[in-house]
Parts: structure tokens; sequence; C-alpha cells
């Protein structure tokens, strides 16, 4: 596949007005995505669970224009109000999928739009927001094009979210999935995000994510610049070969079900993209003391019960709590003992693998 086959050869049939609705939701990273290239390319492939709770809901409501007009025309209603600062993000993504989707200056859109989760969280919306607008947009191509495949309909929906927020093309399906071509896992390519092909042991299909808010502040840095940061960085390119190669070593991990390596290679990764930050230039410092003091609990945690529980984090302050189902129970209370007094207010999400976009 190349970018050229995502662009439609001309449309059969023709929608006046009407609206679609997605659901889409987050994603958290395994191995991570950070550094990219060209237009929205990954400088090394990731691989990431699925959530489920915390989501974006979109519905886009679409009016055919008597002519074509230069500019996209759109109106933006975040949580039920008019969001003039949301609208640059949107054209710039309109701009980049234009030639993939020629009917965009066609029509008038508005874009109601909500998250399940708090905005002032901490938590990204960018993967779950953008994948639920292409998706949205892809109903109505599917629309224009009666009987296009369904291998295609997402496929494309990813391609085109990745042109949004590149970890947004890792929020259309469910379970695992992987963004970036590595040689050893089948159908992984730059373009798109596909369902992780291999084997995944049962313990794996139901892990947990109880995300701690640590600090609900905006982010530090944008994820944009933070990417860029990878470009001349002294590490990078080490840095790059390391990602392919933890998800070369997580691909036995995840068929044999070995949470001790799940727990090496997740958190390494995590550590590995803040001491990328820590070392750039400029550099920045994401961790905030309760950060780390969260991190040593859960290693003392685990040291001390035996517990599976793991963390990794996003390039922020919060902290993603992983843990197998079947410790459910115990991890919780341990949050709930040990964890919480950390979290802003004491909040917490708890999530878990999910299973993908749905049409609502
Ligand atoms: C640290 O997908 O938010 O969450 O492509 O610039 O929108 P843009 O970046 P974004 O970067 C996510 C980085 C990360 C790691 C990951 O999700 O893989």
């Amino acid at each position: 596949m190349t970018e050229k086959d995502f662009v439609p050869a001309g449309y059969r049939a023709t929608i006046e007005t009407g609206s679609f609705t997605w659901r889409s939701p987050s994603n958290i990273a395994l191995v991570k995505y950070w550094g990219k290239r060209g237009e929205q390319l990954p400088a090394n492939p990731s691989l990431s669970f699925t959530l489920d709770t915390c989501a974006t809901t979109t519905t886009l409501h679409f009016e055919k224009r008597e002519q074509p007009v230069s500019g996209f025309g759109f109106d933006l209603l975040f949580e039920g109000k008019a969001r003039e600062d949301f609208k640059p993000k949107i054209n710039s993504f309109f701009g980049r999928i234009e030639s993939y989707m020629p009917f965009l200056r066609h029509y008038h859109f508005t874009i109601e739009t909500s998250n399940s989760f708090p905005h002032s969280s901490g938590i990204a919306s960018s993967a779950s927001g953008m994948s639920a607008l292409a998706l949205c947009l892809m109903s109505m191509e599917k629309e224009m094009s009666p009987g296009m495949p369904e291998e295609h309909f997402y496929r494309k929906a990813s391609f085109l979210a990745r042109l949004g927020s590149g970890s947004a093309c890792r929020s259309i399906e469910g379970g695992l999935v992987v963004w970036g071509r590595h040689p050893g896992i089948m159908g992984s390519t730059d373009l798109y995000g596909v369902s992780y092909p291999g084997e995944v042991h049962p313990v794996f299909q139901t892990y947990q994510d109880t995300i701690l808010l640590v600090d609900r502040g905006e982010k530090q840095v944008s994820s944009t610049a933070g990417h860029g940061l990878m470009h001349g960085h002294p590490f990078a390119e080490r840095r790059f070969v390391q990602a392919g190669e933890n998800l070369s070593a997580l691909q036995q991990v995840l068929k044999a079900g070995d949470m001790a390596r799940f727990t090496e290679i997740v958190e390494s990764e995590a550590l590995t993209l803040h001491a990328m930050m820590m070392t750039g230039k400029p550099y920045f410092m994401l961790m905030s003391p309760a950060t780390l003091q969260v991190i040593r609990k859960i290693w003392d945690f685990r040291k001390r019960s035996g517990s599976n529980v793991c963390f990794t984090l996003d390039a922020g302050a919060n902290v993603h709590v992983l843990y197998p189902e079947e410790e459910k129970k115990a991890v919780m209370e341990f949050i709930n003992n040990e964890l919480v007094a950390y979290c802003e207010k004491g909040y917490y999400i708890c999530d878990r693998i999910g299973e993908g976009a749905v049409s609502l």
C-alpha cells in the first residue's frame, strides 16, 4: 500500500445533508512513538493497548454547499460550547487530508465533540478525538462510495487519523495495535495502525489500566514540539533501533504471557521516553515529584507482594498503572491505600483494554 491507494478515483453517489457519530477510545503505548519524519510518519514502530473508558464521541453534521468555497467551512462545539481555539488544529487536519478526501470544500460541517474524561485531566484527547473525526469522515465517504470494503474503510480511517495525530491511528481497532513498519510483524506499516497479528496470551487480553491523575494541568510541552526534539538528539538513532528491539522482544512475551519481562520492557520504554526529553535541547522534565513517589511505591509493592503491577507514562506526569484482571482487587486496594494521596483531588480513572471505535 502507498499513500496513493487512499486517493479516491471518484464518487458514485452524492449526499446532501446528514450526520454520523462515532465513539473512539484513547490508547496507551507500550512501545512509544517518539520522533517523526516526513508527513506524520513515525521514526520507529510502536505498540499500544486500545483503552475502553477514556473516549471521545463525535458527531459530524454535514450540509452540501451550492458552490465549493475557498476555505474549509465548519463550526466546532466541544461539550456543547463553541470553541474557536480548537479550530486551527481541525483546519490544518482538513488541509492535510484534503487530497484524500476531495469533497471537504463542498460541505459545511458542524462538529460536536465530547470526552468521557474531564478536559483538564491532563489526558491527551488527540488520539480519541482525531480518530473519531476521521471515522465520521469515512462514514461520509462510504455513503458516496457504496460497497467500499470494510478493510479499506478502517485502514483509511487510521491513515487519516494519523495525519491528525500520530497516536490516533492506533485508536481505531481494539486490543493491541501496531503502527510503524517492523520486519517481524506482518502487515505493519508506517501509513496506518493495524491490529497486532501475533498470538496474545489470555492474560494480556483483559489487562487493566488505572490512570492516576497526578497533575491535571495543561501539558508543558505539546507532543508535536516533543517529537521535534528528537531531530538532532544525540541518542535518537539508538533509541529508534531500541524501540524495534523492544517490539521484537514483546512478541515472545505477549505470546508466552510473561508478565515479568512485560514489566521490564514497558517500564523501560516509559522511562526512556522521559529520558529522551530530559536529554534533549532544550531539555524538559515532565515527571512531577508525585510521579516519582508513585513509581517507587509500585516497585515497593511489587517486591513485597509478588504482584505483576507495572506502570507506564505518557508525555506528562500522570501514571498509567497496568495489571492483569485477576489482580484487580489487590491492586485497587493498593491504589486506594497508597497511591490516591498523590492524585490531584484523589482523582483516577479505571480503564482496561477495549474493543476499538464504534459507530453510534
Ligand atoms: C508519548 O500522537 O500526540 O504518547 O503525532 O504530534 O500528534 P502527534 O503526537 P502524539 O504523540 C504521542 C506520544 C506518546 C507516545 C505514544 O503514544 O506512542
